[in-house]
């Protein structure tokens, strides 16, 4: 082989290797977004999200917790943790994200959003795309990213439930969270906001009232919206959530016999069994989340 033979041969191989990484790369899997919300407040949802992060976890899965209700965060006192810093210090270049990370139970992250999230539509391009260059490393780190938002109908809530890939809506037994969830559901599907619509149904007296519940909703959502809704399943209405609030500790730690944490258990493995597409992972998502507050 001549030297330029070799030469090209060379330049070859290492094209052909740098292809094959860019596929790599791109082929790399992303974290599975779920964003956690409700039509009414006071629902379950923030409780919810702490022990299914840990019921992921201890299915083996690396679980990040966004904390996005901007109200009233508060998953910090469930995890028994106190944040320092938030998103809003990262955005103003104060704290790197390491910083601001939490570490809870069982490897789960905590990162506390704060007011912070909403700034990021605020930031100047380069700073933006710097910020959400650096939440790349929070993707990479995580199987699952389960997002808390706050209740209702509020631009915020309706913006992440339409970046991320999924929605867990939240509802009880009460008339009106029902009448909340579906006015949710409604918003949703007329702004073809999310195509995974799934359905929780807490504080339940036994399994029937959540499965009651559930067909009642997405038989209306069904002939009204056209949207087909699916049920993961309920949680009972238990004592030992109540008092694992009140210590902030998970329930699932505290009380992992309880019927609730039996209940979430099931919940995790059946969000597990649903299978997922493409996923746009959290830089992904963010980038979304912007252009949609950018539009309105
Ligand atoms: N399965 C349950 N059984 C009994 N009480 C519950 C249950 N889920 C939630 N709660 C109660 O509801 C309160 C509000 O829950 P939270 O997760 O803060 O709701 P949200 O985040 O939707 O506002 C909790 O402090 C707890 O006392
Ligand atoms: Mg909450």
């Amino acid at each position: 082989m001549s030297f330029l033979d070799q030469a090209a041969h060379l330049r070859q191989l290492a094209l052909e290797s740098h292809q094959l990484q860019l596929k790599l790369k791109k082929e790399k899997i992303k974290s599975r977004i779920i964003t956690v919300t409700s039509g009414k407040g006071g629902v379950g949802k923030t409780s919810l999200v702490v022990n299914l992060a840990l019921a992921f976890a201890q299915l083996g899965k690396r679980v990040t917790i966004l904390d996005a209700d901007l109200g009233l965060a508060n998953i910090d006192v469930m995890l028994g943790v106190v944040p320092q810093h938030t998103l809003y210090d990262v955005v103003h270049g104060r704290k790197n994200l390491a910083e601001i990370a939490i570490r809870g139970p069982e490897g789960i992250i905590l990162l506390p959003g704060g007011s912070g999230l909403t700034e990021l539509a605020d930031l100047p391009e380069d700073k933006r795309i710097s910020l959400i260059n650096k939440l790349q490393s929070l993707d990479e780190a995580a199987d699952i990213i389960l997002i808390d938002t706050g209740a209702g109908l509020s631009r915020t809530v309706l913006s992440f439930v339409a970046a991320a890939d999924e929605m867990l809506l939240v509802t009880t037994p009460e008339p009106t969270a029902i009448r909340d969830a579906y006015g949710i559901i409604k918003v949703a599907a007329k702004q073809q906001l999310q195509q995974k619509m799934q359905l929780i149904v807490n504080q339940v007296k036994n399994a029937q009232e959540g499965k009651e519940i559930a067909e009642r909703l997405i038989t209306v959502s069904r002939k009204f919206l056209q949207v087909e809704l699916q049920f993961i399943g309920s949680i009972c209405s238990d004592q030992r959530v109540v008092m694992a609030v009140k210590q902030q500790q998970p329930f699932l730690n505290l009380f992992p016999h309880s019927q609730a944490a039996e209940n979430v258990r099931r919940i995790a493995a059946a969000l597990l069994a649903v299978p997922v597409k493409k996923t746009r992972g959290l830089p992904g998502f963010l980038n979304r989340l912007i252009q949609l507050w950018e539009k309105a």
